[in-house]
């Protein structure tokens, strides 16, 4: 008599391991400067970055990429944030030509939302900032917060939702970053200066130690110490991320309707002549 296929399956499916678990911090991180403030726990499987009147802190990979999709979740700083930024970035080394690639989580007075601050620096050139408020209070629970990096363009996702593209303006005289290597760095630092309502509401000190909690750090990106990272096809190089799929692009389009609090695109302020890349919105 044969075991039923059903019994077959179950056990199948029961055997395989998690795919592609996301890694302990260790194994893509260090602290980068005073190690007390940073808490690792369990064994490595989170973080916590701590900030109080003595000292910001911070975390950078080991290893420098070259395209992939690095993803982590964040739980912001709780209650009273204002002043602080929790930033997430990947950053070439040369500073003067600097490729960057920035996730800033802007810090508020309890009850009031968070703004993400995405950028991009290509060849030394930033000044493009969006803002956006999230659909969910980012203090209350992890979320995933990622960026894809390809030949053809980045894209920022909270979730699986897409909120910002950047795509491959080559063609049209814009940078897009395809030689350096970036490493990628984590900080919670105050910028009571600028980032709380335009600057105006300060760091209540009173209020720390500020508390910003990491955890499934995903490096899927070519590192450089594998080796070449343009010669042979990665997963990112496929088709299907060569551009959003069409309920993507609705995802986005919705995040834009009603999330999107600035764009450096639509500031003719600050850019008389919209700049180039702009016309390429997806
Ligand atoms: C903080 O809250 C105020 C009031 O709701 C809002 O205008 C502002 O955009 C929020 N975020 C930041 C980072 O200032």
């Amino acid at each position: 008599m044969g075991v039923p296929a059903s019994f077959i399956v179950v056990v199948l499916l029961l055997a395989t391991p998690c795919i592609a678990a996301p890694g302990k911090f260790q194994d893509y991180f260090k602290a980068d400067r005073i190690n007390d403030h940073i808490r690792v726990q369990d064994g490595g499987t989170g973080v916590q970055l701590v900030l109080d009147q003595k000292s910001a802190s911070g975390f950078e990979s080991k290893d420098k990429f070259l395209f992939g999709k690095i993803s982590m979740q964040l739980k912001l700083v709780p209650g009273d944030s204002a002043g602080t930024v929790t930033a997430y970035y990947a950053a070439s080394e040369n500073y003067v030509n600097r490729d960057e690639i920035d996730l800033e989580f802007l810090g508020n007075t309890t009850g009031n939302p968070y703004i993400v601050q995405t950028n991009i620096y290509t060849n030394g050139v930033g000044n493009r900032e969006q803002r956006h408020y999230l659909w969910f209070d980012p203090t209350a629970d992890y979320h995933s917060y990622s960026f894809l990096w390809n030949q053809k363009q980045i894209v920022f996702y909270v979730d699986s939702t897409p909120i910002r593209v950047f795509p491959n303006a080559q063609d049209i005289g814009v940078p897009f970053p395809t030689k350096q290597p970036m490493g990628v760095y984590s900080s919670l630092w105050n910028a009571d200066d600028w980032a709380t309502q335009g600057g105006r509401v300060k760091t209540n000190w009173g209020h720390a130690p500020f508390v910003a909690s990491y955890r499934n750090f995903d490096l899927d990106a070519c590192a450089i110490s594998s080796g070449s990272c343009t010669n042979s096809a990665k997963w990112w190089d496929a088709s299907a991320y060569a551009a959003l799929s069409p309920s993507e692009i609705s995802k986005l389009k919705w995040v834009e309707k009603n999330y999107l609090v600035y764009d450096y695109c639509k500031d003719p302020s600050r850019f008389s002549t919209k700049p180039a890349e702009c016309a390429r919105a997806p």
